[in-house]
């Protein structure tokens, strides 16, 4: 009779997702050949190289604790145990994706000592990462992307048609807006202006877009030349198009709203005397409504001044990911996944040791800051 192989939890085995119906789970390096995931009456099998990877479980039971067994050709079969949220109530309406600091034209990362690619590769980091994130967005479901800014990496000529052809690429309609890196027209790049236009992009300082059950807004928060953010020029338009919707509504940002009169970490958001009277403003507008951002380039959620606000990390760098929502009638479901694409995933999973390594420690963020449901406020 043949032993199971010992069952271990090893360190680099995580659940990277657990959403009501769906979990992704993420590793760091196993075993060449063939994997076998298995949760409740799913199971997927992944080809690993023997380097990071990840695997999607859909079909889950919400509200149950489950095992997810992860089984590699060769050596040990390891154990996971998660738990599914409850689904929220009412039916299910909508799901859209976002990503944001794509840094398209980047070729390194990192603070202060860069972490660059090895020679020779066919598409940089930032292309191939976006590619593959907004492949795996629409392969979950996502029936329209927002692109939350710094989209490229320092304004320049060159970089303007690498965001047309990823926004080509996609076969969903997408909504973008723009970042501190898309608006460096005196300090490295071109005319934003002229570098959308040369790339035959349409651009709105304050775009929307109706799904069943939301609205979703993509607004400009930068500066020119600027690294922190501004609501100024914004906040009519949002307040008018939050007012006069049927529905919830989504707003996708570049800049975080900063918690202290004072940043205490880099990069600078938005400063709290314009951010306050923006969540105040937005609130009673239509308190039907959640806030995500970019910028940060980190993984959190947070409520401030009676407002749920998100923050999504890149695509491209550790732990690389895009942003899932699902609309409900009663609210909204976010997932953060890991891109999965094992070109992608093997060079994000290099930077987590940018920062001398705290990197992997800051940008990750708890389980329940990058999944969680959002029940939609009624009261103001
Ligand atoms: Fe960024
Ligand atoms: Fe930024």
């Amino acid at each position: 009779m043949r032993r199971h192989p010992p069952v271990s939890i090893p360190r680099n085995l995580e659940a990277f997702a657990v959403d009501p119906d769906a979990a992704q789970i993420a590793w760091r390096g196993l075993p060449a050949g063939p994997i076998e995931v298995s949760c409740a009456d799913t199971t997927v099998t992944v080809d690993s190289d023997g380097g990071p990877g990840a695997a999607s479980l859909d079909n889950l039971p919400p509200s149950t604790k489950l095992k997810v067994r992860v089984a590699p050709s060769s050596g040990s079969h390891h154990q996971l145990d998660i738990t599914t949220p409850a689904l929220p109530p009412g039916e299910r309406l909508a799901r859209f994706a976002t990503m944001s600091d794509l840094h398209l034209g980047s070729d390194k990362f990192g603070l202060i000592f860069k972490m660059r690619e090895e020679a020779g590769v066919d598409v940089a980091h930032p292309m191939r990462c976006a590619v593959a994130a907004g492949r795996e967005a629409q392969e979950w479901g996502a029936e329209q992307i927002v692109l939350k800014g710094d989209l490229t990496h320092h304004t320049r000529a060159e970089e303007w048609p690498q965001l047309e052809e990823l926004v080509r690429g996609f076969s969903v309609p997408y909504l973008f807006t723009l970042g501190n890196h898309d608006r460096q027209p005196k300090k490295k790049g071109i005319d934003t202006d002229k570098g959308l236009a040369n790339a035959g992009l349409d651009f709105a300082p304050v775009a929307h877009f109706d799904l069943p059950g939301i609205r979703i807004l993509a607004a400009d928060t930068s500066i020119p030349d600027k690294g922190h953010g501004t609501t100024t020029q914004i906040t009519d338009e949002v307040c008018d198009l939050l007012r006069s919707s049927d529905r919830p509504v989504f707003l996708g940002i570049h800049h975080h709203l900063e918690q202290f009169a004072l940043p205490w970490f880099w990069p600078p958001g938005i400063p709290t005397w314009e951010g306050v009277p923006f969540l105040n403003a937005i609130r009673s507008a239509n308190p039907r409504l959640m806030v995500s951002c970019g910028h940060t380039h980190r993984n959190r959620a947070y409520v401030r001044k009676g407002v749920l606000i998100s923050e999504v990390a890149s695509p491209k760098d550790f732990p690389g990911v895009w942003g899932g929502y699902t609309v409900y009638e009663s609210g909204i479901t976010q997932t953060v996944r890991r891109v999965a694409t094992p070109s992608a995933i093997a060079w994000t999973d290099k930077t987590r040791k940018a920062v001398g390594g705290i990197w992997s420690m800051w940008a990750p963020g708890y389980l329940d800051q990058r999944c969680f449901t959002y029940h939609w406020r009624t009261k103001k």
